[in-house]
């Protein structure tokens, strides 16, 4: 039984096969409508969400499959204090799979070891989200053909930001990649992500503070929210939040073929007139990640069409 909980869980070769899933999955959509029949997916999302818990599950459903869940910790009975061991322990007695976002860091990985079915990470604290990574490398692969030679920037709070924790380690693996990570000297990387995963792969960074003077040199803009429930006190949020707003003006340097990802939801940082821009990518992103979503279920199921 495998489950993944950090990116490094799979190996290229599994990201590879997955993506390719996925984008047969795409191209075929009847041929896999009824893979999943008698099959349940639990969603037990601790912290609220839109996109990676309604994907999952209208994943699951494309797949002929049923799901059962909660979609805060407030309707399940954590609120009368029962543990993510205990809770899972049980919800795994009713479902083939278990989709959990949790605030804690940590919290996926050990409800992984009291699971009886294959537990995926949502998203747990400020750590990891590696089904949002699957998105993002399959929109990436859409978009530019290659998940390799890439100069790739990344905006906005990389300190809590866990979908650029857990991208920045899957790329890590993939050849000719540059980072350029931009933020606030506040929301810089977390040291580990530095120094255990980008400088420990030998992986050409650098660090600035302005997206202006750098955007020119990106096949890859990833901007992120400004994770407000993450912050210790509200004054520092408010002072960070606006510190990058993607407009118009500021794509006039961009190159032509620039992809502009974000795993929303987006707050201020892109100004909504980018939307109209052929290099937004963003919302087919939330769509690739439901198609993604199906090709996990069915690699953690272990189910062919
Ligand atoms: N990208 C993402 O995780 O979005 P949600 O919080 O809406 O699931």
């Amino acid at each position: 039984m495998k489950h993944l909980i950090d990116p490094m869980d799979l190996s290229v070769k599994e990201i590879d096969d997955i993506l390719n899933l996925a984008l047969d999955i795409i191209d075929n959509k009847e041929k896999y409508s009824n893979v999943c029949k008698g099959k349940k997916l639990a969603t037990l999302f601790f912290e609220p969400s839109t996109r990676t818990r309604l994907s999952f599950e209208a994943a699951m459903m494309e797949l002929g499959g049923n799901v059962l869940g909660f979609s805060s910790a407030a309707s399940s009975s954590s609120s009368k204090g029962e543990s993510v061991g205990d809770t899972v322990k049980i919800v795994s007695c009713y479902a083939d799979i278990i989709a959990m976002r949790h605030f804690k860091e940590g919290a996926p990985m050990l409800a992984s070891m009291k699971s009886d079915v294959p537990i995926i990470n949502a998203g747990d604290g400020g750590h990891n989200h590696p089904t949002q990574t699957l998105t993002d490398l399959l929109t990436i692969k859409r978009e530019k053909g290659r998940l390799s030679n890439l100069t790739i920037g990344l905006c906005g709070d990389l300190m809590f930001g866990r979908t650029v924790h857990s991208l920045i380690k899957a790329l890590s693996r993939y050849e000719g990649i540059e980072f350029i990570l931009i933020s606030p000297d506040e929301l810089k990387i977390p040291d580990y992500i530095r120094t255990e995963v980008i400088e420990k792969n030998n992986i050409t960074y650098r660090e600035v503070t302005s997206m202006e003077d750098v955007i020119g040199e990106l096949d890859i803009l990833y901007m992120t929210r400004v994770q407000r429930e993450r912050f210790f006190n509200e004054a520092d949020y408010i002072r960070l939040k606006d510190s990058y707003i993607l407009d118009n003006s500021k794509l006039v340097t961009a190159k032509s073929d620039l992809s502009i990802l974000h795993p929303l939801p987006r707050v201020n940082e892109i100004a909504v007139e980018v939307d109209d821009d052929p290099r937004a990518c963003y919302f087919k992103q939330a769509l690739n990640g439901k198609f993604v979503r199906m090709a996990l279920i069915m690699t953690l199921l272990g189910l062919e069409a």
